[in-house]
């Protein structure tokens, strides 16, 4: 079976090396990939929003599978392309993907059928925003309609803060056409937890718990990022909160979505807020979390390409799918200045000496001159599994400290939080 990854972050290099193990698989092609992906996969430079090129390519190479890493392309429609052209692919339909496309259109539906979440109002008047949330006052949460690649959310705890995010989200427009409309949100509290879930439309079945570090530095500092590390399971998501996230909100809204006629089949990503025991839809995205995938698809037993398929033949029900009873954390190493400016193009030292046990997935790399060097603002995903999650925490940063770069900064606490719950 010939296999084609569309994306080209540690995400994509952790999918590429997923599906690689499986004994189906014998070719794998990624498109673009990075330096990493090269080295277990065929790099075609095409981009994954350009959807006519990645369909010819696929025709040309008769691919198989295709797998589809990043939002943009679903929520541009590539999986009804590729499907009403007779290409097999895995991921939701253009219509589906709107839960991440779309935060009014996700806002609307979880209030429809009741799945909790933060209360909110929408606004397409930049006055009519500011006069609201003059009157309900701070701390509250402005995100623009549409993707914004990740930062089109402001958390806003001060009144000059949420003002200013207003301006810049539906005056200046600097999301773009994503501003047109403004969701204002209460702002929650308590612990995240991403929960990634495969489902055929009907039958849902979760992935390992998993936790993001979104700030850029050390006990949730400073500016929000794509993610700069991520582990799994988490403690917070006990078995109680396991039953009520997959009763209150993971059925209902794949229930929800098929009600509405945009039936989902794909992977499902819920980001959570538990407090109390309780938890709250944050965000829905529509594909694996980067970096959360690094460490769930560490833990995953089942191959990847018997459940891909087994969603795509709606029977879900009926294949067992089987975790690693240990743990998996993913330290991300980012380019100086990140997640502002930074500068691309440094060479990575000390690729390579990594004991088996440790995966570094890469993320923004490139080859120049036969060496690998920088190209992105996340870099690298070190990865690391172990019996739980201090030997996890122990092996990654070990491995960490036989990496360099120029500029190269990372988180010294990714995992912190599950080591002081356990103990
Ligand atoms: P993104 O993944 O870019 O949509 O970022 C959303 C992030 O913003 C979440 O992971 C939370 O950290 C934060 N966030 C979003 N909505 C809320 C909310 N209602 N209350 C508190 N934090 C929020
Ligand atoms: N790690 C957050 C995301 O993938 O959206």
């Amino acid at each position: 079976m010939k296999v084609l990854v569309v994306g080209g972050g540690g995400r994509e290099h952790a999918l590429v090396w997923k599906l690689r193990q499986s004994p189906r698989v014998t070719e794998v092609y990624c498109a673009p990939g990075n330096a990493g992906i090269a080295r277990e996969a065929t790099c075609v430079n095409i981009s994954p929003e350009d959807i006519p090129s990645l369909m010819a390519f696929a025709r040309e190479k008769a691919i198989n599978l295709t797998v589809v890493g990043p939002e943009a392309p679903l929520a541009a429609g590539i999986v009804d392309e590729f499907q009403s052209a007779g290409l097999k692919i895995f991921g939701p339909s253009r219509a589906a993907a709107e839960v991440e496309g779309s935060k009014v259109f996700s806002k609307e539906i979880m209030a429809k059928y009741g799945i909790p979440t933060a209360g909110y109002a929408v606004f397409t008047d930049s006055a009519e925003a500011s006069a609201y949330i003059q009157k309900t006052g701070v701390p509250c949460v402005l995100k623009a309609d549409g993707l914004a690649a990740g930062k089109g959310v402001i958390i806003a705890n001060d009144m000059e803060t949420a003002l200013d995010a207003v301006r810049s989200i539906m005056v200046d427009r600097d999301f773009g056409e994503a501003g047109a409309r403004l969701v204002v949100e209460e702002c929650l509290t308590g612990e995240e937890v991403s929960i990634l879930a495969f489902t055929d439309g009907d039958t849902v079945v979760p992935m390992v718990s998993s936790q993001d570090h979104k700030r850029a530095l050390d006990n949730d500092e400073g500016p929000n990022t794509g993610g700069m590390g991520a582990y799994a399971p988490v403690p917070v998501y006990t078995p109680e909160v396991a039953r009520r996230a997959m009763e209150e909100i993971l059925i209902p809204m794949v229930r929800a979505l098929k009600a509405e006629g945009r039936t989902y089949r794909g992977v499902i990503y819920a980001g959570l807020m538990v407090a109390g025991g309780e938890p709250k839809v944050l965000e829905f995205n529509v594909r694996f979390g980067d970096p959360e995938a690094q460490p769930v698809l560490s833990l995953l037993e089942t191959d990847l390409v018997d459940i891909i398929e087994a969603v795509l033949e709606n029977r879900l029900d009926r294949i067992e799918i089987k975790w690693k009873p240990q743990a998996s954390i993913c330290v991300v190493l980012a380019s100086g200045g990140y997640p502002a400016a930074y500068r691309k193009g440094k060479v990575i030292y000390g690729l390579g000496e990594e004991p088996e046990d440790i995966m570094v997935f890469h993320a923004g790399t490139a080859e120049k001159d036969g060496k690998v060097v920088t190209s992105g603002g996340r870099v690298l995903g070190v990865t690391a599994t172990g019996p739980d999650i201090s030997e996890a925490i122990d092996k990654a940063y070990a491995a960490v400290g036989k990496i360099k770069f120029d500029g190269m900064h990372y988180r010294r606490d990714i995992g912190r939080k599950a080591l002081d719950r356990v103990q």
